[in-house]
C-alpha cells in the first residue's frame, strides 16, 4: 500500500471499532460492513485499497481477482490466515498482513480453561444442575497436579500455556521442529519427539498451524500409543486432531475426554462433527480462543497500525 492514493479500506468482519477510529484519524476512508455477502464483496472490492477481515470473510481467488489492480493489502485481525488465498494474493501483488501476537494470551488462557474443564467435567456438571439434576458421582474428575501435559507446538501460545499449567503443578513436555530443546527448557518444557511423548501424556494440547505436517497429527495410530484415558485439547485449528479418530478413541475409552474450540468445518454441524460434539466427554466452545475484549482491541489496533505503516512506506508484518 506504499504510495497509496485514496487509502480506502473495507472492514468486512466484526472488528473492534478502534480499528476504524485509528484508521480514520490517520486520514483513511473506512467502510465497516461486517457480514457482507460474498456476492456484494466481489462486486465492491475493486473500489478499495485495503480489506480487513477476521476469520468470517473468505478471501478467495474470486475476491482477490475482483480486487486486483486497486487492492493492495488484506489485513487479518488475528493469527491464522487460512481464510485468505495467499498464493493468489502474492501472484496479484496483494500483501497479506496478520497480527500474530495480539490474541496469544487470550488463546492461552482459553486453553488452560479447557484443560481444567475437561479434567473436572465443568460444562457437563453445569448442564446437569441447570436441568434440575444432582449427579455428584457421575462427574468424578481428576486433578491436574502431578499429571503430564504434552504441548505440541511451542510457539507464542504453546509456551504461555506451559508456564500457566506449571503453576497448577503439571509436568510439561513438548515437541516443535523449530524450537530446540535448550530453548524449550527456558520455559520449563522438556523437549522430546512425538513418539516418546504419546505414552507419557495425561493431557495433550496442540498449538501448531494446520499444515500438511500437522493435519491428523493425532490419529488412530498416535491415540493407540497414548495412555488409556488421555485427554486432548484443540484451541488451534480443526483437523490437527483427526476428528473421526477422536470419536473412535472416545467411544473405546482410549481418550478420556476432549476439549475443542475449533473444528475442521465451522460450525461443526456436518461431516460427522455433529456426532463428535454430542459425545458426552467432549467439551466445546464456538471458536472463542481470541474472543476477549482485550484481544479484540489489540488485534484491531495492530492491524490498523500495520495499514498506516504500509501507507507511509514503513516495514510491515507481512506474510
Ligand atoms: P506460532 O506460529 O507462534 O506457533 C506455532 C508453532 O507450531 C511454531 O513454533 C511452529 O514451529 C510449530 N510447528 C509447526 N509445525 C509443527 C509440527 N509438525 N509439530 C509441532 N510443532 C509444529 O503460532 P501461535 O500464535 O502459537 O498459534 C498457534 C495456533 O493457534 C495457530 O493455528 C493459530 O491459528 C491458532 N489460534 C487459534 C485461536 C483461537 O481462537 N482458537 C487464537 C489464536 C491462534
Ligand atoms: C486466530 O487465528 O487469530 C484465531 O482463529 C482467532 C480469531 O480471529 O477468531
Amino acid at each position: 500500500m506504499a504510495g497509496l492514493g485514496e487509502k480506502k479500506v473495507l472492514i468486512s468482519d466484526s472488528i473492534s471499532k478502534i480499528c476504524q477510529e485509528t484508521l480514520t484519524s490517520a486520514g483513511f476512508t473506512v467502510d465497516y460492513r461486517p457480514g457482507i455477502s460474498k456476492e456484494d464483496l466481489i462486486a465492491c472490492i475493486k473500489d478499495y485499497d485495503g480489506l480487513i477481515v477476521r476469520s468470517g470473510t473468505k478471501v478467495t481467488k474470486e475476491v482477490l481477482e475482483a480486487g486486483a489492480g486497486r487492492l493492495k493489502a488484506v489485513g487479518r485481525a488475528g493469527t491464522g490466515v487460512d481464510n485468505i488465498d495467499i498464493p493468489v494474493a502474492s501472484e496479484k501483488g496483494i500483501a497479506v498482513i496478520n497480527t500474530p501476537s495480539g490474541n496469544s494470551i487470550s488463546a492461552a488462557e482459553h486453553t488452560c480453561a479447557m484443560i481444567l474443564a475437561t479434567a473436572r467435567n465443568i460444562p457437563q456438571g453445569h448442564f446437569s444442575v441447570k436441568n434440575g439434576k444432582w449427579e455428584r458421582s457421575k462427574f468424578m474428575g481428576v486433578e491436574v497436579q502431578g499429571k503430564t501435559l504434552a504441548i505440541i507446538g511451542l510457539g507464542r501460545i504453546g509456551r504461555e500455556v506451559a508456564t500457566r499449567m506449571q503453576s497448577f503443578g503439571m509436568k510439561t513436555i513438548g515437541f516443535d521442529p523449530l524450537v530446540p530443546a535448550d530453548e524449550a527448557a527456558k520455559f520449563g518444557v522438556e523437549w522430546m519427539e512425538t513418539a516418546n511423548i504419546w505414552p507419557l501424556a495425561d493431557f495433550i494440547t496442540v498449538h501448531t498451524p494446520l499444515i500438511p505436517a500437522t493435519k491428523g497429527l493425532l490419529n488412530d495410530t498416535s491415540f493407540g500409543q497414548c495412555k488409556k484415558g488421555v485427554r486432548v485439547v484443540n484451541v488451534a485449528r480443526g483437523g490437527i486432531i483427526d476428528e473421526a479418530a477422536l470419536v473412535r478413541a472416545l467411544q473405546s475409552g482410549q481418550c478420556g475426554g476432549a476439549a475443542l474450540d475449533v473444528y475442521s468445518t465451522e460450525p461443526p454441524t456436518s461431516n460427522g462433527l455433529e456426532d463428535l460434539v454430542k459425545e458426552e466427554k467432549v467439551v466445546c466452545t464456538p471458536h472463542l480462543g481470541a474472543s476477549t475484549v482485550e484481544a479484540q482491541v489489540k488485534v484491531a489496533e495492530e492491524v490498523a497500525n500495520e495499514f498506516i505503516a504500509m501507507a507511509e512506506g514503513r516495514t510491515v508484518n507481512g506474510l
